[in-house]
């Protein structure tokens, strides 16, 4: 089963995943915990260019190319083979975060995102996707405690609050498209209920855990 969490930045979603795929192998699942952009040495390099505040001349296409291609490397390094064995793959975004940030923040054509999608993906597709939806005021308040704390400040952090109203209208229509792959999570409530309500949604659709070969 490949699962896949979405939200804005600021939604806690990188603390919530960490927490599922606890709970998840304490059950026995055999899950593997993976993010994009990332979650592979090539891919990392690329997640690093794409967050450096140094690039802020990064075109939009471009940025679409470099978070494509770290997608493809993901699937067919990493995704691929665990689901293969009969595994658990969660992804911190997948191809969701493209449309939204891509696609309703940037403006660019959903006709050419759904086609080099297809192409990073080879077609693959996540089974369930949970959004934790926050107000873009509330996340970009968490962000800058986060960042006070010693976080990064991002390239896409610093994009204009009318660009991240854009992405979560765009994940609002996203879920609404395909509501039973989707799941709608209320992220601004307390990090112990947000983590409830995930597995409370998870419980029903998981399947029975199984043993890598
Ligand atoms: P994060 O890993 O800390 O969430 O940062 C990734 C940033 O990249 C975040 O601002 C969302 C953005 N993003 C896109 O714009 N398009 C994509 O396809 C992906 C995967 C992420």
């Amino acid at each position: 089963m490949f699962i896949t969490f979405e939200g804005p930045d600021g939604s806690g979603k990188t603390t919530q995943v960490a927490q599922v795929a606890a709970a998840l192998r304490a059950r026995g699942y055999n899950v593997l915990l993976t993010r994009e952009p990332g979650g592979t040495s090539i891919g990392d390099q690329i997640r690093h260019i794409l967050h450096d505040m140094d690039n802020k001349t990064l075109h939009p296409r471009a940025e679409l190319l470099l978070f494509s291609a770290s997608r493809a490397q993901i699937v067919e390094e990493v995704i691929k083979p665990h689901l293969a064995l009969g595994g658990l793959v969660i992804c911190d975004r997948f191809f969701d975060s493209t449309y939204a940030y891509q696609g309703y923040g940037h403006g660019l054509d959903r006709d050419v995102l759904r086609l080099i999608t297809e192409f990073a993906t080879g077609g693959l597709r996540p089974d369930l996707t949970l959004l934790l939806d926050i107000a873009p005021e509330e996340s970009l308040q968490r962000r800058l405690s986060a960042v006070a704390s010693g976080e990064e400040w991002t390239r896409l952090d610093d994009m204009a609050m009318a660009f991240h109203r854009r992405v979560r209208e765009g994940y609002h229509v996203l879920a609404a498209a395909e509501p039973a792959r989707w799941l709608t999570i209320n992220a601004a409530q307390p990090v112990e209920r947000v983590q409830a309500d995930i597995v409370a949604a998870l419980e029903p659709r998981l399947p029975v855990p199984q043993k890598l070969a």
